[in-house]
């Protein structure tokens, strides 16, 4: 019987992590030479981001060869190294499998561009309609989602980049070469696998989308379901120890339920992003709005519950590649920076589901603040910078927008010291290291008892001791309350009472059911629990009884 309720997993973005050979790009060497700090912090697994052959258009997500390392990452000895020290110190590898589409580098698409009939069945090539792509469908970092090819006046498909061909899943041959990838890692002695957008494999219908840009003829399509069983069959279901992720695009409960519900063999967990657009405007990531606190309780309330009924497992994050910086966004980056920092950790990693840390969040790493297109590196901002320049915004619009909603705030260097570049390299990184790095960064963090590190280590401690954490049920709390986020979560005769305010006001919260419960874990000096409870700007405190 596998666990994974008492784990966390720890995502590292290799290329902002540590630069080893002085080319001011992180490196596999670079995880391997941090493996002792990450045993500090305590979690179980690390999972990185692609660090395969590839032009990194998408930083990798635009993978060419899924069987051999970039050599900016390293060498496959350097990564033998790395599973074996970290083996060493408990802590399992997660890779991460980008399987709907590949390249445009890759050797398969060289092949269907070469006319190739094995090869371009690999891919969607499809005839347009009256010089028009065959749909309108929009890719997901802006414009038509179909590139046309004029020796075979055909169009090919990329939900992502124009370099990124979406792959057919409905030729078996793709999925059987999918099944060889996962079992070559797993033999390499790689326990887990992140599936990269996983839910729009299966293209049902190609049809003009007329309400929106596509997405319901590709997302969360029933073969789906099909594809992951197969996959689960012939590779990682063989064996007991292995944990897998699937990230959900616009996906519903429902779906996630039948996609890490154990008895059908799929997945153990799947990770969807409801509750970090509660800060889009009419549903618009590329605008700005204070983040819309009723709608994250409720949707995390939904969830907890929704997933608990139909016995399907959470991934449960703040942050992550893609992702500006929680602190920066639902806490308080200046005067209640470490209040703020704690309290969202806590009010995350207490709720039912296994809790994933982004590389930096436990030293509360902040927005980047970027002023100038220069300093951006990724292709969805920089494009997004364009369209919204051709809609007519300003430009200190669009980098207020940018600064608040790109995923470069989450890629900044990660905050080793205060010495040169942060500690990350001593030569210039590739993309600039956060300012505040002279005092946000880990060698600071590991020096004070009170630090954002610190909170972190507690946090996955008390999963591992207490099994309210790991296997409680969920049960929302002062649900109408405009400021503090509650839940209990219970196991028998245990209970656990979590109360968190977001915000940096003082709150009395009223309580009716408060006896026997001690104090596990606040971000301020400690306070008895009374049924008047006033909390101070940020505070989160951890009740549990017996
Ligand atoms: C996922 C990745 C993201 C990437 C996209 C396309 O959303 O997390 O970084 O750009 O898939 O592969
Ligand atoms: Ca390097």
């Amino acid at each position: 019987m596998k666990n994974f309720k008492d784990k966390v997993i720890y995502q590292i973005y290799p290329k902002s992590f540590n630069d080893t050979n002085h080319d001011g790009i992180g490196d596999l060497n670079g995880v391997t030479e941090k493996l002792d700090y990450l045993k500090k912090l305590g979690v179980d697994m690390l999972w990185l981001t692609p660090f395969f052959v590839s032009p990194q258009n998408d930083n990798g997500y635009d993978v060419a060869n899924y069987y051999e390392i970039d050599p900016i990452y390293g060498t496959l000895d350097d990564l033998q190294r790395l599973i074996k020290e970290a083996k060493k110190r408990e802590i399992g590898l997660m890779f991460d499998m980008v399987f709907n589409h590949t390249s445009t580098h890759h050797e398969w698409f060289k092949k269907a561009m070469a006319g190739d009939p094995y090869y371009k069945d690999f891919y969607f090539f499809k005839k347009g309609q009256n010089h028009q792509p065959p749909t309108n469908w929009e890719s997901k970092f802006g414009g038509n989602a179909w590139e046309y090819v004029e020796a075979f006046d055909e169009y090919y498909l990329h939900l992502y980049d124009v370099t990124q061909a979406d792959l057919n899943w409905e030729n078996p041959n793709v999925v059987k070469e999918m099944t060889r990838i996962l079992n070559y890692w797993l033999e390499m002695g790689i326990t887990g696998f992140r599936f990269d957008v996983i839910n729009v494999i299966s293209k049902e219908s190609f049809e003009d989308d007329f309400e929106g840009v596509g997405k319901r003829f590709y997302t969360d399509c029933k073969k789906v379901n099909d594809y992951l069983r197969e996959l689960n069959e012939h590779s990682f279901g063989r064996c007991d120890d292995t944990i897998t992720v699937g990230e959900m695009s616009a996906t519903t409960i429902k779906n996630c339920v039948r996609y890490s519900k154990p008895e059908n063999h799929e997945l153990d967990m799947t990770f969807n992003f409801h509750h970090l657009k509660v800060d889009y405007l009419n549903k618009e990531k590329w605008t700005l709005m204070p983040f819309d606190f009723m709608e994250l309780k409720q949707l995390f309330n939904d969830w907890q519950i929704g997933m608990q009924e139909g016995g399907g497992w959470n991934a449960l994050f703040w942050c992550c590649h893609d992702q500006p910086r929680i602190v920066s966004r639902f806490g308080n980056d200046k005067e209640y920076h470490r209040e703020s920092a704690k309290m969202l950790a806590t009010a995350l990693h207490m709720m039912r589901g296994t809790p994933y840390i982004y590389q930096g969040e436990e030293l509360g790493m902040t927005n980047a603040y970027f002023t100038d297109l220069k300093q951006y590196r990724d292709i969805e901002s920089i494009n997004h910078f364009h369209i919204l320049k051709n809609k007519g915004l300003k430009d200190e619009e669009i980098y207020a927008i940018l600064q608040s909603k790109s995923r470069d705030n989450a890629r900044t260097p990660m905050q080793w010291d205060n010495t040169l570049n942060a500690g990350f390299s001593d030569q210039p990184p590739w993309m600039e290291v956060n300012p505040n790095y002279l005092h946000i960064n880990a060698a600071a963090a590991l020096q004070d008892n009170d630090s954002i590190f610190y909170h972190y280590a507690k946090l996955i401690q008390l999963r591992k001791q207490y099994p309210v954490i790991q296997e409680g049920l969920y049960e929302p709390l002062l649900e109408d309350s405009k400021q503090v986020f509650a839940y209990l979560r219970r196991l028998e005769s245990e209970t656990l009472l979590v109360i968190n305010n977001f915000y940096a006001k003082e709150v009395t919260i009223h309580l009716d059911d408060i006896e026997g419960y001690q104090l596990l874990l606040s971000n301020y000096p400690s306070q008895s629990l009374k049924k008047e409870l006033t909390l101070r700007p940020y505070e989160s405190c951890v009740y549990y009884r017996k």
